[in-house]
């Protein structure tokens, strides 16, 4: 096995109703005042927030809100969180939400701490050297914020990039299942393939050559997200299901599924922040409608680990690895529309146009300076043919 570092200090409170200890929760950090921030108008509408502010009346804790955060949330309302957090010496900031909003609180955590503009960290140019610490009451399953040490912004021009770093790590998420199920069946079905591609990110790894309990691990996260995704689309007020999926979304991202490897690949996951920069289609379905192509693009690079993904998830009884490796794309698409998510462009919603493809691929190759992925690194050729197949 490889060495590894692996570093989860958030705090999990799981379960029915944990909501209520939100406020208890924020006072144990010594909050004196948080912002409790939130998207649009989810968390209103089921009477979330009204719980939430309640528990941090009954705890003393004061706070002031801002709401309205979108998917794939902007840099615009990120500058207004900063400003609000420092007119009001804000110590705290609580994210009501998934991704977007933590994502949200994390990049005004950056702003708050650091003097200068906060896009100079996801564009790598500095780097911050603290964050306001941050606690969540997550709404969905999917992107894995909550426990993870990255997030991704999108500015005016809809570049969209993201930024790693402990620092931000929350100091506690709060997860009740029964959270989840006032979502549209599109969003759960998004979160489903999101986790899914967080551990294959992590799976498509040369170097990951002795590495069982991990490799047990991830095969066991991705039949539990295949299994219990399914009952959701059918029922979704399964409480189960909806616990054994929002767990996962946790540990699909706080890299417990790829300790003793070298990273993962990543490069579907930029090919996507570029089409959701561009189009502002929701991560989860732009990662399902391009990931086939991609796989089908690079596989002959590594068909061991695409080989036994098949054998260890699929059950392909394969002997030729090359065989069993595409039997394994065929699989994890086939997976991807019985959730009815899109496995093209054209399913996504978007045609597009050679100028687009252009653009795509430039951004996504970081303006020509950087290549994709690991063990096929991508030029920006090589994303001009992808997107242009993945129509
Ligand atoms: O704004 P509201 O009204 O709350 O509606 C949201 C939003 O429209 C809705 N929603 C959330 N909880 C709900 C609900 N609707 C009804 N009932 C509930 N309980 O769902 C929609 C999507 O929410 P969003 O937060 O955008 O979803 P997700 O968690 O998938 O986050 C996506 C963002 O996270 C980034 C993505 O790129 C994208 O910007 N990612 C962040 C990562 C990270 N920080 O580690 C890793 C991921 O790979 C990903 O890139
Ligand atoms: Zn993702």
């Amino acid at each position: 096995m490889n060495n590894f570092q692996y570093y989860a200090p958030t705090q999990v409170l799981f379960g029915k109703d944990t909501e209520k200890e939100v406020g208890a929760l924020v006072a144990s950090f010594g909050c004196k005042k948080a912002l409790v921030h939130y998207g649009g108008k989810s968390a209103a509408k089921s009477g979330l927030l009204d719980r939430v502010y309640r528990s941090l009346d009954e705890s003393g804790v004061s706070y002031v809100s801002l709401g309205g955060v979108v998917p794939n949330p902007r840099l615009a309302k990120i500058h207004e969180g900063i400003a609000l957090c420092r007119k009001e010496n804000v110590d705290f900031i609580l994210a009501i939400g998934g991704g977007s909003v933590i994502d949200s609180a994390k990049a005004i955590g950056y702003g708050v701490v650091n003097e200068g503009e906060v896009w100079d960290f996801y564009e790598q140019r500095r780097a911050p050297t603290d964050c306001l610490p941050i606690g969540c009451v997550l709404t969905i399953a999917a992107a894995g914020s909550e426990m993870s040490d990255s997030s991704v912004v999108t500015n005016d021009d809809g570049v969209k990039r993201g930024y790693s770093n402990n620092i931000c790590r929350l100091k506690f998420a709060v997860m009740n299942p029964e959270l989840t199920f006032t979502l549209p069946a599109y969003q759960v079905a998004c979160g489903g393939v999101d986790i899914v591609m967080h551990t294959l990110e992590r799976w498509l790894d040369p170097k990951r050559t002795d590495s069982e309990l991990t490799d047990r691990i991830a095969v066991a996260l991705i039949k539990t997200v295949i299994r219990n995704a399914l009952i959701l689309k059918d029922n979704p007020r399964d409480y189960n299901a909806a616990s054994e999926i929002m767990w996962a979304g946790s540990l699909s991202h706080n890299g417990l599924t790829g300790c003793g490897g070298s990273g993962g690949d990543w490069s579907t996951h930029q090919i996507e922040h570029e089409l959701s920069g561009m189009f502002d289609v929701a991560h989860g379905a732009g990662l399902s409608a391009v990931w086939g192509t991609w796989a089908r693009y690079v596989y002959k690079a590594l068909p061991s680990r695409f080989a036994k993904l098949g054998v260890d998830v699929f059950g392909i009884a394969e002997s030729n690895e090359e065989d069993a490796a595409r039997l394994a794309i065929d699989n994890m698409e086939a997976f991807f529309k019985s959730i009815n998510m899109p496995i093209s462009l054209h399913e996504l919603g978007i045609d597009l146009t050679e100028e687009q493809v252009k653009e795509l691929a430039f951004r996504g190759s970081f303006f020509g300076k950087r290549k994709l992925g690991t063990f096929y690194p991508l030029d920006i050729s090589d994303l001009e043919a992808i997107y242009r197949a993945a129509k």
